[in-house]
Parts: C-alpha cells; structure tokens; sequence
C-alpha cells in the first residue's frame, strides 16, 4: 500500500480552541475515503489542512512525502491535487465551455489568456470536449453556467477539478443540495471519471450515509476534532458504539434507520 497524502498528529488550535487534536491518517493509491462526523467536529478544518490552505499548529501534513503544510491551492494543484470548491469558481455568466477551459489552461501551465485564443487552441477544445463528456456536459458546452441544473452545476465544479488532471481529488460535500436521486448519479459518475482520468485517490466529505456506506473503501469518524474511527465501512456501519457516537447525530436515510 502505497501513501499519497497523509497528517502526523496534527493539531490546529483556532485561538484557545481545539479544532483537530493528534489527527493522524493515511490515504494511499486506490482508496476512497470518506470524513465523517457531527457539525462542529473538524471536517473542514482537516480538508483545509490536508489541501493546505490552513497550516496545522501542531504535526505534519505530507503529499508523496514532502511538506505541504499551508502551500495553498496553487502550489497543491501544480504538485497533484485538486479540490472541487462548493461552486464558488463558477461564475453564472460563463460557459461550460469557457469554465472547464479555463482549468484546462490553468493545468497546461499556459496562464490565462483570451477566450478567443482559447478557442482557437486545438487541444484545449479537444481536452474541454473530453472531460465535459465524461460527465456527461458535452451537449451544455455552450450552456451558461446560470441556466444549468443544480447537479449540473456540481458536475461542472467537479469537472473543472477533474481538468486540473490531478493524482488525488478532494470532494467538500460534493452532493449538497441536489436530491437523492441526483447523488447517485454524481457519486457514479465522479467514481468513473476518476477511473478513466487516472486520479489515484478520492477524500469525501459528505453527509449522506448512504453514499458513504455505498462508495468508500474506508471511513474516517472525527468528533471534538479527534479521530474516533478509522475503518472500512463494513466494520463502520456493524460497530453499535459509533454508530451512536456518528451515524446518529448525521442526516441521511441510513442515519434514520439505524
Ligand atoms: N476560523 C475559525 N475561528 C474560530 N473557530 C473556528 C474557525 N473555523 C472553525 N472554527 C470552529 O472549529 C470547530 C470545527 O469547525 P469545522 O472544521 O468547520 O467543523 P465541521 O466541518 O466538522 O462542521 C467548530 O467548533 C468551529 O466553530
Ligand atoms: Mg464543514
């Protein structure tokens, strides 16, 4: 088992306050892991920290063995790693065209230029073309982003991630907000995409149990910032005492029934 990303007691103090107290864990090739736990727990607080954009106060956070405590998102994503923003890169007025172009761009190390001479560029239409149709855009590409559906939306934010060719994906409640039909759809199509697109590694946020209980090879359980399970989601789900502690307290149609 080979690691790609991992944090060595890592701990994050926002003032007096202890956000992630000793977090330590590994993601390694081929793993789909899910980060679970009540509000307030650390969720976001940890993905920030493992993309870098928070420096820990306490421990290590490591991507293919170097540092990359508080790089940020630019420095991440020219080292392999990518993360889908919660829609906050996708601008109403844009394209699905232009959206994903501009990633691709960004990925080819080009800079950004003038649609126009996008446009004209072979291969960035030929790359736009391609991850618009592993998620199923192809036929939006000159959509603008306002008139897409909410799960068309997310698609385009995890495509526009996807563009960047990264190693490792990292999904902040990818679903949120679409209905429980549309997860599915979205969960399916980021676990093929990712596939075809040779991403080595997937980290979720999510609060749906069912997704989670369905799509990760692994969980990883925090609450009051500590790590209260780290295990496959067989022995997740059949362990009564974090079902209590996690399941319980978290929205989802699993979370109801147990
Ligand atoms: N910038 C901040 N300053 C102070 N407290 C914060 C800040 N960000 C988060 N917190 C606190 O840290 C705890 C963990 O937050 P967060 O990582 O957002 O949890 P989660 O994503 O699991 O809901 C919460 O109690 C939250 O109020
Ligand atoms: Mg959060």
């Amino acid at each position: 088992m080979s690691t790609i990303l991992e944090t060595v007691g890592v701990g994050k103090m926002y003032g007096d306050f202890v956000a992630l107290d000793d977090v330590s864990l590994a993601i390694a090739e081929g793993e789909l892991v899910s980060i679970v736990g009540p509000n307030g727990a650390g969720k976001t607080t940890l993905v920030n920290v493992l993309t870098g954009l928070l420096k820990p106060t306490a421990g290590l956070v490591r991507f293919r063995g170097q540092d990359i405590a508080g790089i940020g998102p630019v420095m991440l994503a020219r080292r392999g790693m990518a993360r889908a923003f919660q829609l906050v890169h996708i601008f109403p007025a844009m394209t699905v065209r232009q959206t994903i172009a501009v990633a691709v761009v960004s990925q080819e190390g080009k800079g950004l230029r003038f649609f126009s001479a996008v446009d004209d560029d072979r291969g960035v239409r030929d790359r736009v073309r391609e991850v618009a149709s592993i998620f199923g855009l192809e036929r939006k590409l000159e959509t603008e982003a306002r008139y897409l559906s909410q799960g068309e939306k997310k698609l385009l934010d995890i495509a526009s991630a996807f563009a960047l060719q990264p190693e490792v994906i990292l999904l902040d409640e990818p679903t949120s907000g679409v209905s429980s039909a549309d997860k599915h759809g979205i969960m399916r199509n980021v676990v093929d995409a990712a596939k075809k697109a040779g991403v080595k590694a997937i980290i979720l946020v999510e609060h749906d149990m069912d997704l989670v209980a369905e799509y990760s090879t692994r969980i990883v359980a925090l609450t009051a910032g500590k790590v209260l399970a780290d295990r496959p989601p067989a022995a997740f789900f059949s362990d009564p005492e974090i079902v209590a502690a996690i399941v319980g307290k978290m929205v989802g149609r699993l979370a109801k029934e147990a």
